[in-house]
């Protein structure tokens, strides 16, 4: 265990009842294990980041801050290693289902990962190529002079912490009028930063070399986010998992390899897992959120980004698709609620970052499916949908849990459950409590549209 709190033992004992504790005993806890410092648990109990004039280095005409909740997803080891994993996140039962399918794999089996490649790509278009052989022949020739060029001028920085501009190729794309656009290639390592700024200064100043040697004209420079040269990789091994729900999670998994409408729900369970975490760390969920898709469409049909398999007596699942991230520059470093979120996981490097994400989203995933397939999606929201009427309501905080039981028995037995009900429960529970069968009046609090009726039809 790398936590350095004076906590030993399985971490798993140690985050036992988490989510029942008050929020000051969840600080003492992550304290005690070393995942926030005392300062880090003291800024967040007063609200995080307020500071206005930092905000203005973020973004234009800035009016305030939008806050979301965030959390810590318990339960994880990847890799044979714990983890604490802050998530920022609005949707209710994401944390719960993570830390619980997390349980499960943690006691039954394993989560490994691994990043394959690190390049990521920029792209340089030539609309209309005069002669694309031609081109490609002099790109091919003068790359390695534009590449020494590069790193020289551009990312020099880069290439003193171990990056740079590795490999500039060509490809050829349809227009589809019937004729090729060109459109080169270049390849850079960006260490532990995104790579969106560097990526993009190189291609702009290869925009000069590239027209004045090849005689074509360059349409436009950017990056690309299919980045398909570093992929990230989780993998999660259930040995001798009870065959009936295996194969349930296979054919669940089928479902999203072949359908494109089934394959959308499934990945936006997966980045369920995935964004939140994002987000907490300061990156740029929009860049990830494109290259994941775009690579779940590699070969011209949406697929699920995750598949599942019985192999033998055991569940596998695979997560593997682009996941570029950062933990340097920008937002990561200058946001300080993201620096104390990379701290919590004790991240080496961007690679371990995205790796962390691909192993919470796949878990994700499975705790859907298992859901899915057995108990159906309602029960398992259930219970805060319950808390969510009972606040709702307007239970006081002693009256939350006598509330909530009745909600529960009432709902196993009608099989759907309204804000009537808590309101109703509520009245009865005063009353009793009073002595008095004389109901009093209560008046619900406005709720949201979610925390409203909810039937599994
Ligand atoms: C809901 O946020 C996510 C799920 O729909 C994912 C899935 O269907 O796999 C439950």
């Amino acid at each position: 265990m790398i936590f350095t709190g004076s906590v030993s033992g399985d971490l798993s004992e140690f985050f036992k009842g988490f989510s029942k504790l008050s929020r000051e005993e969840r600080y003492k806890k992550l304290i005690e294990i070393g995942a926030l410092q005392p300062e880090e648990a003291s800024f967040l109990k007063h609200g995080g980041i307020k500071d206005m004039a930092l905000a203005e280095n973020f973004i234009e005409n800035v009016i305030g801050y939008f806050q979301i909740p965030m959390g810590v997803v318990t339960n994880f080891k990847i890799d044979g290693r714990d983890f604490v994993i802050p998530m920022a996140v609005e949707e209710t039962s994401i944390i719960a289902a993570a830390s619980k399918t997390a349980k499960w794999v943690r006691e039954e089996g394993e989560i490994t990962t691994e990043t394959v490649g690190n390049l990521i790509i920029g792209q340089i278009q030539v609309a209309h190529v005069k002669d694309f052989t031609s081109f490609a022949e002099k790109v091919t020739a003068l790359s390695p002079e534009w590449i020494e060029r590069s790193n020289r001028d551009v990312a020099h920085g880069l290439v003193a912490r171990g990056g740079g501009v590795r490999e500039i190729q060509v490809r050829q794309v349809p227009r589809g009028d019937g004729g090729f656009m060109a459109v080169i290639h270049v390849l850079a390592d960006p260490c532990d930063a995104m790579g969106a700024n560097i990526i993009n200064q190189v291609c702009e100043y290869l925009k000069h070399p590239v027209e004045a040697e090849t005689g074509e004209l360059v349409t436009m420079c950017i990056l690309s986010n299919l980045v398909d040269t570093k992929l990230t990789r989780a993998t999660v091994r259930l040995p001798k998992i009870d065959p009936v729900l295996g194969k349930k999670i296979e054919e669940a998994s089928l479902f999203a390899l072949q359908d494109p409408y089934r394959a959308a729900t499934n990945n936006k369970g997966v980045l369920n897992g995935i964004d939140p975490i994002l987000i907490a760390t300061g990156n740029d969920w929009r860049a990830v959120e494109a290259g994941i898709h775009a690579y779940a469409a590699r070969d011209g049909q949406y697929r699920s980004i995750t598949r599942w398999k019985m192999e033998g007596e055991d569940l596998v699942g695979i997560f593997e698709a682009p996941l570029v991230v950062g933990t340097v520059g920008g937002v990561t470093k200058l946001h300080p609620t993201a620096q104390l979120a990379l701290n919590m996981m004790k991240v080496d490097s961007a690679a371990h970052l995205s790796r962390i994400c691909a192993a919470v989203g796949l878990v994700q995933n499975l705790g859907a499916l298992k859901a899915l397939t057995t108990v159906g999606i309602i029960e398992g929201h259930m219970k805060l949908h319950i808390k969510n009427l009972t606040l709702g309501a307007g239970a006081l905080e002693k009256e939350v849990p006598l509330v909530q039981k009745r909600l529960e028995e009432i709902l196993l037995l009608t099989k759907r459950i309204t804000l009537s009900n808590a309101v109703e429960v509520l009245r009865e529970i005063r009353a009793a409590a009073a002595g008095t069968a004389a109901p009093t009046k209560v008046a619900p609090v406005t709720v949201s549209q979610s925390s409203g009726s909810v039937h599994p039809s």
